[in-house]
């Protein structure tokens, strides 16, 4: 695809405009890496004029970039910017944004960051003022509908515009430094792959644990709840990228294949395995960061519910590679701590010569975020002389990115990666529609059999680990979470 001329922001006055989107692009524009002559034009429905939108975006900048903010830097990104104002679902919004577009030199790439009840609307008004066609694309972010149902019927519209090769489904995950590591630490060392396999791991476990709550948007929260928030998106991306077969290249399709084949191999949870294989939570009362917070039903514009804001999930990759490796996933809001990590635990030594000394498995620890490190346990003899022989114990050869990289850089924004690799034309870093399609097919079946069984979120104060459930998840394999 050839660079775009234009940058187009559907809903450039929300949230996500605001705290990610211009923020992003400002950097990549600072760092000399948008095209030259790219314009970006945000489209909302208030009535600014570019004056008072370059305002606009110039506090919002302001604000996430700090000490990084450059006046220079900022005096040549303003002048890419423009402003058009309309309603998405009118015709006379397209027309303003065909004038904005007149002059722009190549194709334009329109970012839908709007509600998901306007990807449709938006699209077909794009294709009826003509701007639909090659090379323009579409970026568009989840929720792409709440089921596998919902997310085709978007699909199939985007589809008959923007084929898949222009068409870029953004899982902001896929945007982290860490995340984009777990594929260089995977596929650039020949030290993991050997054992890589049900042969030398265990299992393996995957927690999103965030200390926020639904922080106002409760009526978002309440319609997907935990499991369609974040596991059908980011905990499968995750299982995908330490689960997947090794590519042999780095093209959107081979990519895309192998993750499929993963979420494919992903054996259905029946109705009669839900209490074993998951566990529901929802966070009442109790202490998040030090501060006592409300419960979920209290919280701004809250109300009682079913909706889960913890979900554990035991998961198995039904292949060759895989077959009788647990997969645990757990992410929710007002846990403990917030950290992101992977931990991959292998197995026991076959026999032990240290008789009377407990050994712990290897375990490679990958933490994504806050601060991105990588650690190995290994056992060790402790340098000490006893009368009993060896005593042992597991000590950890750890690698901190952070230090590794002292004075690099600022940590970047997910975002600025994925909107450099769409402006490139690079599908890699994104959701294929056969990886929406397949996971949603997996979770769906969750969510119906929680509905058909009757099963409810059990409750966890604020601040907690989660539900009772969830550690018997573990428990009941002879596992326990990493903590
Ligand atoms: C979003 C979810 O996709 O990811 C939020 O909708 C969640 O509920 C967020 O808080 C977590 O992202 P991060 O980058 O803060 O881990």
């Amino acid at each position: 695809m050839a660079m775009p001329g234009a940058f187009v922001i559907f809903g450039a006055t929300g949230d996500l405009a605001r705290r990610m989107l211009f923020p992003s692009l400002y950097f990549l524009d600072a760092d000399g890496l948008l095209p030259a002559k790219l314009r970006i034009i945000g489209a909302a429905r208030s009535a600014l004029t570019d004056a008072e939108f370059r305002k606009q975006v110039e506090g919002w900048v302001r604000e996430r970039a700090g000490a990084f903010f450059s006046q220079p830097a900022w005096e040549s990104f303003v002048t890419r910017l423009t402003y058009a104002a309309g309603d998405s679902t009118s015709p006379d919004a397209y027309r303003v944004l065909q004038e904005k577009l007149s002059g722009a030199e190549g194709g334009a790439l329109f970012y839908l960051s709007t509600s998901p009840a306007l990807y449709i609307p938006i699209v077909k008004g794009l294709a009826a003022a003509g701007l639909t066609s090659p090379p323009n694309g579409v970026i568009v972010e989840k929720p792409i509908g709440n089921s596998g149902r919902t997310c085709d019927e978007i699909n199939s519209a985007i589809a008959e515009q923007f084929p898949e090769s222009r068409t870029f489904r953004i899982d902001h995950y896929l945007g982290k430094e860490a995340v984009q590591n777990l594929i260089a630490l995977r596929f650039a060392n020949a030290l993991f792959e050997p054992l890589w396999n049900r042969h030398a791991i265990d299992h393996v476990q995957i927690t999103v644990a965030e200390t926020l709550g639904v922080e106002g948007r409760f009526g978002y929260y309440d319609e997907y709840g935990a499991t369609r928030d974040m596991v059908q998106n980011h905990l499968l991306q995750l299982l995908c990228l330490i689960a997947m077969e090794p590519p042999s290249d780095m093209r959107p399709e081979t990519m895309h294949g192998e993750k499929v084949k993963v979420l494919r191999a992903l054996r259905p949870i029946r109705d009669s395995e839900l209490i074993e294989k998951t566990s529901r939570g929802q966070y009442t009362r109790g202490v998040a960061d030090g501060k006592t917070v409300p419960g979920y039903s209290d919280e701004e514009g809250g109300k009682a519910s079913d909706t889960e804001t913890f979900v554990a999930l035991c998961a198995h990759v039904d292949n060759w590679r895989w077959a009788g490796v647990p997969f645990y996933l757990r992410t929710g809001k007002r846990l403990p701590i917030r950290h992101s990590q992977i931990v991959v635990e292998f197995r026991d030594v076959p026999h032990s010569i240290f008789k009377g000394a407990p050994l712990m498995a290897n375990r490679l620890v990958i933490t994504l975020q806050p601060a991105e490190s990588i650690s190995l346990t290994i056992m060790n003899k402790t340098p000490t002389l006893t009368q009993g022989g060896y005593e042992l114990q597991p000590l950890s050869l750890n690698l901190s990115l952070i230090d590794a990289f002292k004075g690099e850089n600022r940590v970047r924004i997910a975002y600025e990666r994925l909107l450099l690799e769409a402006i490139s034309g690079n599908t890699t870093m994104f959701v294929h529609r056969d990886e929406a399609d397949a996971a949603w097919l997996w979770i769906d079946r969750i969510i119906e059999g929680w509905a058909r069984t009757g099963l409810k979120p059990t409750s966890y104060p604020a601040g907690s680990w989660g539900p009772a459930g969830a550690f018997a998840l573990t428990e009941r394999n002879g596992h326990s979470w990493h903590e």
